[in-house]
């Protein structure tokens, strides 16, 4: 009797159910392997665990992220609509040229709601994929999105699930105008983290921090007292927040880390009840089971200058909630 552990990388391309194209990236982990001995033959049993992320091209969205478990870590109304216009209502859209609602652009930008292409030819990462199940994405200028947003861009996704299972999204923004002009954005991965009860779920680090109340017109407040715990409706922007940010979910015994870079501020979003019911893609009681903690870019928008290119990175890890409590040094918590 024997055992070993072996790494497989999938990356599979489909067509969902619902007619839209996606990506399944897989890690396969040949946890144990036995060999049993039968007539001086041997044979092996290799048994895989399969952790993967799911990734429609609609949106570049992730919609699933599984553990080694089959245990969906993402949250997905059961009311999505898979339809263009409309965003999907669950995992990761992206908010992109802008997030909220200001000015003429639509509610958090278009990239959530526009048809993205498979990028043929990336430009090397400084995190080089090694061995990792990723995905690059492109999303490019059109005529039709010019006239809502008059500038040339070129946004590349790189969707990696880690060895662990860590889900990452690097995304690089260029300046592609040739008038010379520069351009401003504001940026979010509206991450819907899937949670057993909201009542039992609690946030680390943002205490203390600096926040804009989008339930009260964007006014500056400062959190007070402990960690973040949800007893009603919540949507705040949390502003120049730690690289770290840790969402335990107490019943599950789980905690996700959130890390990033590149984005300073985090979004923090519970609809409650009386929105939930007022959302037509979202279950009356679906909110008890969703957080979005988002890696953003709000107070401060982005500007970039022709050929400039901005990146922004949020990794996502879930982790037994052995975790310790106060400490928050995902580094300890990964071992
Ligand atoms: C959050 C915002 O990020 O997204 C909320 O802070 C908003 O104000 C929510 O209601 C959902 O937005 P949408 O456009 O996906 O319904």
């Amino acid at each position: 009797m024997s055992s070993g552990v072996s790494e497989k990388v999938l990356v599979e391309y489909c067509k969902a159910p619902n007619g839209l194209e996606k990506v399944v990236l897989k890690e396969l982990r040949g946890s144990s392997a036995e060999m049993l001995q039968l007539k001086k033959k041997y044979s092996y049993t290799v048994v895989y665990m399969t952790m993967l992320a799911s990734i429609y091209l609609y949106g570049a969205q992730v919609s699933s992220w599984k553990n080694e478990h089959g245990e969906e870590l993402l949250f997905m109304s059961s009311k999505a609509t898979f339809k263009s216009p409309k965003a999907i209502r669950g995992g990761i859209p992206i908010c992109f040229p802008q997030f909220g609602n200001l000015g003429s652009l639509e509610q958090h930008g278009f990239a959530r709601n526009r048809f993205w292409s498979i990028d043929q030819d990336p430009p090397p990462h400084p995190t080089n994929s090694g061995n990792k199940a990723c995905i690059d994405l492109i999303l490019k200028t059109s005529e039709e999105d010019s006239k809502l947003w008059p500038h040339r861009y070129e946004f590349r996704l790189r969707v990696t699930l880690g060895p662990g299972g860590d889900l990452m999204l690097n995304s690089r923004i260029r300046n592609t105008n040739t008038d010379g002009r520069s351009f401003t954005f504001t940026f979010a991965y509206h991450t819907y983290l899937a949670v057993t009860d909201i009542s039992e779920v609690r946030v680390e680090g943002l205490e203390t921090l600096d926040y804009l109340d989008n339930l009260k017109d964007r006014e500056r407040f400062t959190e007070q007292g402990d960690a973040i715990t949800f007893e009603s409706e919540v949507d705040k922007v949390y502003l120049g927040t730690p690289t770290k940010i840790a969402i335990l979910d107490h019943e599950r015994k789980r905690t996700f880390v959130l890390r990033k870079d590149g984005l300073p501020d985090a979004v923090v979003w519970n609809p409650w009840d009386k929105k939930a019911k007022a959302i037509p893609d979202f279950g009356d009681d679906e909110y008890k089971h969703m957080l979005c903690v988002q890696a953003a870019c709000v107070e401060t928008p982005i500007t970039l200058k022709p050929g400039e290119e901005w990146r922004g990175r949020q990794e996502l890890s879930a982790v037994p909630s052995s975790y310790c409590s106060g400490k928050l040094d995902p580094d300890q918590v990964n071992g």
